[in-house]
């Protein structure tokens, strides 16, 4: 029997065991996915308090109970000499931008390397990593041949790219389908067995490179959208309308249109980052990506615009930046999660305090504010009280988790600028940026 249909064999009778390198947003879940699929799992990081926390059988992640890691039973070891133990290996791992604003692949890079001492016939290696069209044939297929093995006859290769949306409640991994592309049609074969067990829709490509154009194209799309609706944003306060109100108008047409919201701008680890993977590797090819640009000036533009709007909101009441009081509301990038990656409420905070502003925020997933790359401040999250809210000059609605008290909020608040649209009235002390 072949070595691809052993191991197509091995995964269907879920006998084999199913290694995750990254155990992060993305890592996790699909490791307590394919444990729940009945599989032997264990997990690879080289952060040895995530691997020590799941030998616990403990979650590091709000959105994720303990209980879930604790009846998963999986394993996880700093130890990558032990890469040789799975037969499969799944790459999670982050794929940053350096300050360059061009792709930092030594995660993976790194990753690869220190698995290939213990690569062997018999393994299906997977990268998940967001990354450019390319990657897994010019930075992953050298190195696993390099070790002596034969690409689609002894061990196979193939990209799937993650989709994983952490705290919706309408999907989790096991049914957002799966878009696996193979370096050969024996790669992609195993790549199919390896997802289908424990992904209910497996949808095939024909290359790794156009599995890694699919994930692109993905983000590409929301980061342009999202740009477009917040340049609709400003045009309509500027003449009076409310932009939220056409959008939910908009969004009654049953084809062609597609409701995408504004706000402070953009953050997480992939919308702000992911599209510049493509701008660098388009330029390899002579080609610059305007959409791409246009977006990320307009969204990146997005938090100086809400401190803009705070300046003459509070001016308006003829107070001054400087020295005023100011809570931002949310400062994880999305609601109800405590992710803070790339969150813009961290560069509103950074544009107040620079005007002078006395600052505050509240979060009731970010107890403490996080050492961050860029910004540091020692903060800790605000409870939400009558008195609290009184105390400020105004608050900036920044992410709408479902925790806040909106009804307290609009009662107590002096100023509200609010990004999100959660006061759709004609409140008088409400701003909308
Ligand atoms: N978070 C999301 O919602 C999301 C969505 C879509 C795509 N992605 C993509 O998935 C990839 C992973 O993102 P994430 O959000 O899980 O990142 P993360 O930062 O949450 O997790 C990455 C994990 O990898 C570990 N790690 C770093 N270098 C390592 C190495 N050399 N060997 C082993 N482990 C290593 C880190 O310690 C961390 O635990 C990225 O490419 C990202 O763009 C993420």
């Amino acid at each position: 029997m072949s070595a691809g249909l052993e191991l197509i064999n091995r995964l269907r009778d879920r006998k084999a065991t199913i290694g995750i390198i990254g155990l992060g947003y993305v890592g996790l879940p699909l490791m307590l996915r394919y444990a729940e699929a009945g599989y032997t799992v264990l997990g690879f990081d080289i952060d040895s308090t995530k691997a020590e926390a799941l030998e616990r059988g403990e979650s590091y992640f709000e959105h994720i109970p303990s209980s879930r890691v604790a009846s998963a039973q999986v394993r996880a070891t700093t130890d990558f000499s032990r890469a040789g133990e799975p037969d499969a290996l799944i790459i999670c791992v982050p794929t940053p931008l350096n300050r360059y604003r061009e792709p930092d692949l030594s995660f993976v890079t790194g990753t690869v390397e220190a698995l290939l001492p213990a690569l062997r016939p018999g393994q299906v290696v997977s990268l998940e990593s967001t990354t450019y069209p390319g990657t897994t044939e010019e930075e992953l297929l050298p190195r696993i041949e390099q070790q002596g093995l034969k690409v689609g006859e002894e061990i196979f290769l193939v990209y799937s790219p993650e989709r994983e949306d952490p705290g919706n409640a309408h999907f989790e991994t096991r049914t957002i389908p799966k878009v696996v592309g193979g370096h050969t049609p024996a790669c992609l074969e195993v790549g199919q067995a390896l997802y289908g067990t424990a992904i209910d829709k497996v949808v095939p490509v024909s290359s790794t490179r156009a599995a890694e154009m699919t994930k692109l194209l993905e983000n590409i799309h929301r980061a342009v959208n999202i740009g477009l609706v917040n340049e609709m944003k400003i045009v309509a306060d500027r003449m009076g309308i409310d932009i939220f109100e056409v959008i939910d108008a908009a969004a009654t047409k049953p084809f062609g249109f597609t409701p995408y919201y504004p706000g402070p701008g953009l953050g997480g680890h992939c919308i702000p980052i992911d599209p510049f993977y493509l701008t660098w590797k388009a330029r390899e090819y002579g080609l610059s990506t305007r959409f791409i640009e246009l977006a990320g000036e307009l969204n990146s533009g997005m938090p100086a615009y809400v401190v803009d709007k705070v300046s003459w909101a509070l001016n308006e009441q003829e107070k001054s930046l400087k020295g005023s009081r100011v809570l931002v509301l949310g400062i994880a990038y999305k609601k109800n999660v405590d992710d803070m990656r790339e969150s813009p409420s961290a560069e509103i905070l950074e544009l107040l305090a620079k005007g002078g502003v006395i600052i505050g925020y509240s979060d009731p997933y970010v107890p403490k504010f996080p050492k961050m790359r860029k910004y540091s401040f020692s903060l800790e999250s605000e409870d939400i009280t009558p008195d609290t809210l009184s105390a400020y000059d105004a608050v900036v609605v920044a992410t709408d988790h479902d925790a806040f008290d909106w009804e307290l909020i609009k009662q107590h608040a002096k100023l509200i600028i609010d990004t999100r649209g959660k006061y759709r009235g004609n409140e008088d002390h409400v701003v909308r940026a």
